[in-house]
């Protein structure tokens, strides 16, 4: 990604682009009637098993540095052992570019979400090579996370970069950023908060751009940014842009009360 890859609240139309759709898992969900609880209901079939270096590293960090999705409400503060801003990606993958923000923002307590183990054990090992010390990791549905452990208000920030796009018509209501999954982060942001999205898809671009746009608690970005606007290079942008795919970034900020 650019280094000044701010993001944009309306990006110009994004060439057509072919998405990045075969990640490990998506929820359910949709507009209009659809459930305002999207569940994962529909998974492309990835092996779970780690590799003996990877399991070393789980065996190692998970009990220190990753959770399991529960019902219980998390103490954030209490985890990283520190009082700072709280960023929530959603959908991590392997986490290259979770471990380069966190480095580039040490002030931040970034918690990274994703149901794929084999890429949390990467990120895992990333946090452990580097020394990283402000990630913390959940595992499970992000729509579970955000309802059951992440208190209203109780978030800086929202990334979600490269969600799976969906794009044959009869999978939409698979995708993850729907209009109820806008309500939700909005309901988690504090006042002043921010959303920042990003997809290859172009068609996706635009829906993810209506969905943002109506959801009441947000509106356009204001400063400061509770979180750094430059999006580091992601796994999934990477491949992106080999395959000549243009990107558009999106940013919502949640309106005082
Ligand atoms: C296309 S990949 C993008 C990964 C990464 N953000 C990147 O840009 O390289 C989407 C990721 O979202 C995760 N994901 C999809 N639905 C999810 C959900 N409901 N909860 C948590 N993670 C989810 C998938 O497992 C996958 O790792």
């Amino acid at each position: 990604m650019p280094s000044d890859s701010r993001p944009q609240q309306s990006p110009s139309t994004p060439e057509p682009a072919t998405g990045s759709g075969d990640s490990a898992a998506s929820p359910a969900g949709g507009q209009g009637d659809a459930p305002a609880h999207p569940r994962i209901t529909s998974c492309r079939t990835r092996t779970g098993v780690l590799k003996p270096t990877r399991q070393d590293v789980w065996d190692r960090q998970w009990g220190i540095l990753g959770r399991d999705a529960s019902d219980a409400p998390l103490d954030a503060s209490e985890w990283f052992g520190r009082e700072a801003p709280l960023v929530v990606e959603i959908g991590c993958g392997t986490g290259t570019a979770t471990a380069d923000m966190a480095l580039a923002e040490p002030g931040i307590n970034l918690v990274a979400i994703d149901v794929y183990k084999p890429g949390l054990a990467k990120l895992l090992q990333l946090i452990e090579d580097n020394g990283i010390s402000n990630i913390r990791v959940l595992r499970g549905d992000a729509v579970s996370i955000l309802e059951d452990m992440l208190g209203p208000g109780s978030v800086d920030g929202f990334r979600v970069f490269f969600p799976d796009p969906w794009p044959k018509k009869r999978h939409h209501k698979r995708r993850l950023l729907t209009t109820a999954m806008f309500h939700l982060m909005a309901t988690r942001l504090r006042p002043g908060g921010g959303v920042h999205v990003a997809t290859d898809h172009s068609e996706y671009a635009e829906f993810i751009e209506e969905s943002g746009n109506a959801e009441p608690l947000l509106g356009p970005v204001t400063w400061p940014w509770p979180m750094s606007s430059v999006r580091l290079e992601t796994k999934f942008e990477g491949r992106a842009a080999r395959i000549g795919n243009s990107i558009s970034d999106f940013a919502w900020g949640k309106l005082p009360r």
